[in-house]
C-alpha cells in the first residue's frame, strides 16, 4: 500500500516537473479550448509555498505568461509583419532566475516605483524611513517590493482573459505606513493590447505609485540591442536628475535637446550624447518624462516601431509621466530564457508612473493616498504591425 502511495507521489512529481520545463505551449488560433486560461508550476517560493505560471491566450494568437510571483510577465508573444509570433520581453526561464535577482524582468512594482531620495519622507509631519536599496536613494519598493513577493492570483476565462492577482502590503513593510491592499488587473484584450488596472486603498495615509517594469525587445530573438527602436513620446517636458538619479525638481522642455522624442527617433541617434550632462547621469535614457496632455484620460504616452520585424507598441496611460529606461546596467551577466545573454541595452523599459521623489517634492503631482480614498490607475501596452 505505502509503495503504491510512493509510485503516485512520485509519478504526480514527475508530471508537475515536466509542466514546469513545457509551460511554453505553442500559441493556437481561435479554438475555445485554446483561450482557457493554462496553469503549471513554476518554482517553489519557500518550503510550504509554491509560484504558478498562468498561461493567458486570445483569439489573434496572443499569449502572455504571468507568475503571482511578482505579479510578472514572464512571456509576451506579439506577431511581426509576416505573422509571425515571437517573444518580445525579457525574462527567467524559471523562478529560480528571478530569485537569483534580475532587475524587474516583467514584475509589478510598488509600493512605490522609481526613487525617492536617500530613503525618506515626511508625511502629516511624521518621517519615514526606507532602505537605501539604489546607492544612496530607495528604490522600486525596497528590498523585498512587490516584485518578489508571491500574489494571490485569481485567472478570470473569457474571450478577453483576465489575471486578478491581489495583495496586501503590511503597516510598516519596507518602512512604508499604511496596511495597502492592492489588487492589479491584466487582461489580453482581443486586438492584441495587455491593459493593466492597478487599484489600491489604505487604513493610514501614505505614497503609492505602482508600474509594470517590462523589458522590450520588438525584434524578438534576444540577439541585438534596441537602438534601432524607433521612438515616440507624446511629453514635451522630461524631468533632469542629479547624479543618483533623482529629480532636481525642474520640468525642463525637451526642445532643442536629445531628450526630444516628440516626433520618431531611433533611440541610438543621440543616447551617446556624451555632452549632455543628463545623458550622463542617466548612462543613456534612465528618466522621466511629463506628458504633454496631464488630464487623468487614457491618452498615448508613447510609441515604439522597429522596422525589422515591423512590430509596433503602442502604451496608453491615465498617469502623468512614464520612465524610458534604454536597458543601460544589462551588461551581459544575466542568461535570460532560452539560454540567451541580455547584453547592454538588449530591452527598454516604458513604466508608467507618477513622478520619482514625489514624497519630497512638493511641487509634483501628489501621490499621498489617504483612507477613504482609491488609488485607481490604468495602463495598456498594444502591439501591432506596420508592413
Ligand atoms: C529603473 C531605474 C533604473 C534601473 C532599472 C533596473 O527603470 O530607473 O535606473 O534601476 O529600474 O535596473
Amino acid at each position: 500500500m505505502k509503495k503504491n502511495n510512493l509510485l503516485v507521489a512520485s509519478l504526480l512529481t514527475a508530471s508537475l516537473l515536466w509542466a514546469c520545463e513545457s509551460k511554453k505551449s505553442e500559441s493556437t488560433q481561435g479554438t475555445s479550448d485554446s483561450l482557457k486560461i493554462e496553469q503549471s508550476a513554476f518554482g517553489k517560493v519557500s518550503d510550504s509555498t509554491q509560484a504558478t505560471l498562468y498561461t493567458l491566450h486570445n483569439a489573434a494568437g496572443t499569449t502572455v505568461q504571468i507568475s503571482d510571483f511578482g505579479g510578472t510577465i514572464v512571456s509576451w508573444t506579439a506577431p511581426d509583419k509576416n505573422g509571425k509570433f515571437d517573444d518580445i520581453t525579457l525574462g527567467c526561464d524559471s523562478l529560480a532566475g528571478y530569485q537569483k535577482g534580475v532587475p524587474y524582468f516583467g514584475a509589478l512594482i510598488g509600493r512605490y516605483g522609481n526613487r525617492i531620495a536617500k530613503g525618506q519622507f515626511t508625511l502629516d509631519g511624521k518621517s519615514y524611513s526606507l532602505a537605501k536599496n539604489n546607492g544612496p536613494n530607495a528604490l522600486h519598493g525596497g528590498l523585498k517590493g512587490f516584485d518578489k513577493v508571491l500574489w494571490k492570483a485569481t485567472p478570470i476565462e473569457g474571450e478577453e482573459p483576465s489575471l486578478k492577482l491581489t495583495y496586501t502590503a503590511k503597516d510598516g513593510e519596507e518602512g512604508y505606513p499604511g496596511n495597502l491592499s492592492v489588487e492589479v488587473v491584466y487582461t489580453l484584450q482581443k486586438d492584441n493590447s495587455l491593459k493593466i488596472d492597478y487599484k489600491a486603498t489604505t487604513d493610514k495615509a501614505t505614497v503609492v505609485n505602482l508600474t509594470n517594469h517590462a523589458y522590450f525587445n520588438l525584434k524578438g530573438g534576444f540577439d541585438s540591442d534596441i537602438l534601432d527602436h524607433e521612438v515616440t513620446l507624446n511629453a514635451d517636458k522630461f524631468l533632469p536628475v542629479d547624479a543618483t538619479l533623482i529629480p532636481t525638481g525642474e520640468l525642463k522642455p525637451v526642445a532643442g535637446t536629445s531628450f526630444d522624442f516628440t516626433k520618431s527617433s531611433k533611440i541610438g541617434a543621440r543616447i551617446n550624447d556624451t555632452k549632455d550632462e543628463q545623458i550622463k547621469f542617466g548612462l543613456g535614457y534612465d528618466h522621466c518624462w511629463v506628458l504633454t496632455d496631464s488630464t487623468k484620460n487614457l491618452k498615448l504616452a508613447a510609441s515604439v516601431y522597429e522596422p525589422t520585424s515591423g512590430r509596433v507598441l503602442e502604451v496608453f496611460t491615465t498617469e502623468p509621466a512614464i520612465q524610458f529606461y534604454t536597458g543601460n546596467f544589462l551588461d551581459g551577466t544575466i542568461t535570460g530564457k532560452g539560454g540567451k545573454v541580455y547584453k547592454h541595452r538588449f530591452g527598454l523599459c516604458l513604466e508608467t508612473q507618477h513622478y520619482p521623489d514625489s514624497p519630497n517634492k512638493p511641487k509634483f503631482p501628489s501621490t499621498v493616498l489617504k483612507p477613504g480614498e482609491t488609488y485607481e490607475t490604468t495602463t495598456v501596452y498594444k502591439f501591432s504591425v506596420k508592413k
